[in-house]
């Protein structure tokens, strides 16, 4: 099985369109030390010329063109795509407008948790996929489904399920108290199985807490994908870039008693990778203390056009 980070940044990217931060400003200035990030999406297959993204970011167009593997073959039809399907962890801007590119006919399928299918099917430019072409699938929680796409059997088990986090930021309802409305299936991670080998992984680019049973998830697994939006829960707010925290945005912190390097130690997972890097994430900066906080604690920092072979 092969994995591609196609990006490894949150929502807006880095730099963001908007943002003269203390990051943002850096990497468009070509400081050392700091990398440009598309918006979160990885790309798996089983066969290596079968794909599946996980994730349709914005930047989906920039992540074909710089990656051959998902460039049409130069044999057979004239209009062909190697992405056969694409599974969406919730309904995020940076995770669902990507599908928007991802017209003019080809088939595929879409996966995805009934709560984000809902939303898709309530915004009507996603009707650009006409349905006899794109399929759109329901992820059935806490069960394996076997991928296929563009008729094809894609080799790749995924399981799916509910983990603690939010609703998408424009279907927020109501406040903190109810979590906005959020219900479960709103975020979901994914275990991704290759069909043949039964080597696995997980993907989880959003999630607000490691609550007891997603740690038996994930425990003793071999490569985890964790949402690594933020290094400490108030650093918008310091950073004077936005009045949110962690907690309320529905993401988990990578440092502190509460954050992920912490509930991950006891874990034995072999292989840890932050993506969904926010732009004010210490840990963008390679020369930072945070980035020798992550490396200490034997974390990655993902990176797009990373490779993993499982
Ligand atoms: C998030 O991950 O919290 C969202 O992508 C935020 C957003 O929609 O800007
Ligand atoms: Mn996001």
């Amino acid at each position: 099985m092969i994995i591609k980070v196609l990006g490894s940044a949150a929502g807006g990217g880095f730099p963001q369109w908007n943002c003269n931060g203390f990051h943002s400003s850096k990497v468009r200035a070509g400081v050392a030390g700091y990398k440009a990030r598309l918006q979160s999406s990885l790309a798996v297959s089983a066969d290596g010329s079968n794909w599946v993204l996980l994730n349709a970011s914005p930047d989906i167009r920039q992540q074909i063109n710089e990656t051959p593997e998902l460039q049409p073959a130069k044999a057979g039809a004239l209009r062909n795509s190697p992405i056969k399907a694409v599974v969406l962890t919730n309904a995020d801007v940076d995770h669902i407008t990507g599908l928007l590119s991802l017209r003019e006919g080809q088939p595929f399928s879409i996966y995805a948790a009934d709560r984000v299918l809902a939303t898709l099917n309530a915004n009507s430019i996603f009707e650009v996929l006409a349905r006899d072409k794109v399929s759109r699938n329901t992820f059935e929680l806490d069960q394996p489904t076997r991928l296929e796409g563009g008729g094809v059997d894609l080799g790749l088990v995924v399981e799916a399920f509910a983990v603690p986090g939010k609703v998408a930021l424009f279907l927020e309802k109501g406040d903190a108290g109810n979590n906005f409305g959020s219900r479960d299936g709103d975020t979901i991670g994914l275990k991704v199985t290759d069909a043949k080998t039964g080597k696995s992984f997980f993907y989880i680019p959003g999630v607000a807490e490691i609550d007891p049973p997603l740690a038996d998830k994930i425990r003793g697994a071999d490569l985890i994908f964790l949402d690594g939006t933020l290094f400490v829960d108030d650093e918008m707010l310091t950073q004077g870039l936005l009045n949110k925290t962690g907690k309320r945005m529905g993401h988990i912190s990578v440092s502190g008693p509460d954050g992920s390097i912490s509930a991950l130690r006891q874990l034995n997972v072999k292989r840890r990778i932050y993506v969904h890097i926010n732009n004010s994430n210490p840990i963008l900066d390679e020369n930072s203390e945070a980035r020798k906080v992550v490396d200490a604690a034997g974390w990655e920092v993902g990176f797009d056009g990373m490779e993993v072979r499982l």
